[in-house]
């Protein structure tokens, strides 16, 4: 098997047993609460989680919003959130299989959001850059941009050798292409820091940043 970024086999292994891990838990309630706070969604807001996984950060955001799109290219990953929808009645989110960073993806094509939201989903994909674009696009004017990530590592928190992933981002390279992409009045605060034993056997401290950005009300085409 040669290195690959983003495979939805590894997630779809991975699906049943996601919401065992209380540290993943953790870090996806401290994201909700902190993208909660940046970014004030109401029940207007129509919301987009790309790489929702299992619904850890879905979960706390759809009873804020209007309608909540929940992307991924894992099937298992959001069977699982489809039965946390049935079991919590919220008739509000929309379950979506679909890699939105692939120019062969349809599903956003005409629609806009005023939040989207990601949550340690952007390492996996390749081209960053290209993908902020993408995204950025599929925000109305005034919508705001969230994204929470690891602070850029040494290379040791993933286990897997065969997964291609970045080793979290700088935030002046991060910064950088957030503007490119149009986005304006980029703001990062560290939101939480958890510790794991990584491929070295070591215990490291991982900081986890949010990032939020604003697409203007009056943008020039990116
Ligand atoms: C580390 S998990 C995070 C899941 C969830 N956001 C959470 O906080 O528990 C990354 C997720 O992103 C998904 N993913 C990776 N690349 C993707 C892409 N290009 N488009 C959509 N989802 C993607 C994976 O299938 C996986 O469910």
């Amino acid at each position: 098997m040669t290195d690959t970024w983003n495979s939805p086999d590894k997630f779809n292994r991975e699906a049943s047993q996601w919401d065992e891990n209380p540290q993943r838990r953790a870090v996806a309630l401290e994201v909700a609460k902190a993208i909660i706070a940046a970014t004030n969604p109401r029940d207007t807001t129509h919301a987009l989680e790309f790489g929702c996984g299992t619904g850890l950060v879905t979960m706390e955001i759809a009873p804020l919003v209007k309608t909540l799109s929940a992307v991924d290219t894992s099937s298992a990953m959001l069977s699982v959130l489809q039965e946390k929808i049935k079991t919590s009645g919220l008739s509000s989110i929309e379950t979506i299989c679909t890699d939105l960073s692939s120019p062969s993806d349809t599903f956003a094509a005409e629609k806009t959001f005023e939040l989207i939201y990601g949550s340690m989903t952007l390492h996996h994909i390749d081209d960053t850059a290209g993908f902020l674009i993408r995204i950025s696009r599929l925000l109305s004017p005034g919508g705001m941009l969230a994204l929470a990530d690891l602070e850029q590592e040494d290379g040791m928190f993933h286990d897997d050798p065969l997964e291609k992933v970045h080793h979290g981002f700088d935030h002046g390279v991060l910064a950088a292409m957030l503007k490119a992409a149009g986005l304006e009045t980029i703001l990062f605060e560290t939101i939480y820091t958890f510790n794991k034993t990584n491929k070295s056997g070591a215990t490291a401290a991982y900081p986890v940043f949010l990032v939020t950005a604003r697409k203007p009300i009056v943008s020039l085409t990116v």
